[in-house]
């Protein structure tokens, strides 16, 4: 790991589909991040989160990464980097062993996880993380530390997020052929639900939705942890593009229809209002398109009703039922449209908040938006280190320094075979 005065340094690496951002980062004596720079390029050859372009996509990872060296003065060795596409499944294994009534050591640990390594059963996915979560003694369940406490039976509910191999190593070889190594490839959902969901919330059960430019993630988590994931093939990408459509407009000009005058909920106001873009080819001082804004919310309340239903089947289909006070919590670059919690929460039923990644010291104004959450979680995630078992990312398709103390023979048990 690249050092910086003594403090190893922490890079993330968010490969979205609309762009492509870094972030290097340190930690004080106290553990916090204090962010030394970031950078952002437009993202290419990047399609619903699956890399379609090796060379396009490598260059702009490349830039993005020079750019956020350039910031922060210092060059880096590997990142941290996301796994946003669909693809993507969460399991729980659960494994016994029989101890005697013999109190519990480190090596009871090792070998009840090396038969949790057995009976994980990815079929034919790559392991992306791999946390022990709550240990049963003799039928007690919810135990976080087993050791020292005697018991006839020892069991542990793993908790494994797995994907599929493929785009995984497209991901990997992009990122190794811009010349940086990889420390793990963390699923997006779990990096930005600690980036922009509170401790309680992971805890009493929430909904993360972030509706990113080509994918939409949902995702629960209960008990800190994330249980269900679906990926949704439509972003808000899809909204510029049927601007650009119906309008007969160039992306630039869409993209900026739907920022500026978007919005997802409708006023009759918008008969009134006119608005005006360049007609695609249309020479420099052409005249104007003129629409009014009615006609522009329409096209965007289509397409923001087909992901909101999608989002409510997802939701549905991942069990997310019970009390009703659980919120859902929106991110992703396409939550900043207008009005979007508000027309949401009206369709779900349920409290709709936009949730925004936490606030790290030194981190820019630009990059501190929630198109932005996933890139900060990976920051959260490198940080937490070895502390908490559950945000432990294991995946690794490539070879990883191997980890030291408790949690590291923890890993290295876990890792070994997968
Ligand atoms: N104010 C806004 N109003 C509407 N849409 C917005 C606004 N700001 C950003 N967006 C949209 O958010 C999208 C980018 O989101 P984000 O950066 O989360 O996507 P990504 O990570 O590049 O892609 P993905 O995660 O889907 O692979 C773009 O489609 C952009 O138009
Ligand atoms: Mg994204």
């Amino acid at each position: 790991m690249a050092e910086n005065s003594g403090q190893p340094l922490i890079a993330a690496l968010d490969i979205g589909s609309s762009k492509v951002s870094a972030l290097i980062a340190t930690q004080d004596s106290e553990r916090r991040l204090r962010v030394l720079g970031t950078g952002q390029r437009e993202s290419r050859g990047v399609k619903r989160g699956f890399i379609t372009d090796v060379e396009a996509s490598e260059f702009a990872v490349r830039e993005a990464v020079e750019l956020a060296e350039r910031m922060s003065g210092v060059t880096i060795d590997d990142v941290w980097a996301s796994y946003g596409a669909g693809g993507v499944t969460s399991t729980v294994a659960n494994v016994e062993v029989v101890l005697g009534g013999h109190q519990i050591e480190q090596a009871d640990i090792d070998q009840l996880l090396s038969a949790g390594r057995k009976e994980i059963d990815a079929t034919g996915k790559v392991i992306l993380h791999a946390h022990p979560a709550l240990y049963t003694i003799d039928g007690a369940e919810g135990v976080q530390q087993p050791i020292g406490l005697h018991a006839d039976r020892l069991g542990v509910d793993i908790h494994v997020i797995a994907a599929d191999p493929a785009p995984l190593r497209n991901i990997d070889y992009v990122i190794r052929t811009a010349h940086l190594g990889v420390k793990a490839i963390v699923a997006s959902p779990v990096a930005a639900a600690l980036a922009c969901l509170t401790d309680e919330e992971r805890e009493l059960g929430v909904a993360l939705v972030e509706l990113g430019a080509g994918v939409t993630n949902v995702s629960l988590h209960l008990g800190g942890m994330l249980v269900g994931v679906r990926s949704i093939p439509l972003g808000a990408k899809d909204i510029t593009d049927d601007i650009a459509a119906a309008f007969g407009v160039n992306r630039r000009d869409a993209e900026r229809l739907k920022c500026f005058y978007g919005s997802a909920m409708t006023s009759p106001r918008d008969n009134h209002e006119m608005i005006e873009a360049n007609h695609i080819g249309a020479e420099e001082g052409g005249d104007p398109i003129r629409i009014t804004r009615a006609q522009l919310m329409m096209v965007i309340r289509h397409r923001i009703e087909e992901v909101t239903g999608e989002i409510d089947a997802g939701l549905r289909a991942l069990g997310f039922g019970g009390p009703v006070g659980r919120p859902v919590v929106l991110t992703g670059g396409g939550s900043e449209l207008k009005n979007i919690a508000d027309y949401m929460q009206g369709v779900l039923g349920r409290t709709v908040r936009v949730g925004r990644p936490k606030t790290l010291a030194g981190l820019p104004d630009a990059h501190s938006g929630a198109a932005f959450s996933t890139l900060v979680g990976l920051a959260c995630l490198a940080a937490s280190g070895t502390g908490d078992l559950r945000d432990i990312a294991l995946g690794n398709i490539t070879q990883r320094k191997p980890a030291r103390g408790f949690v590291g023979r923890m890993i290295s048990a876990l890792k070994q075979g997968y």
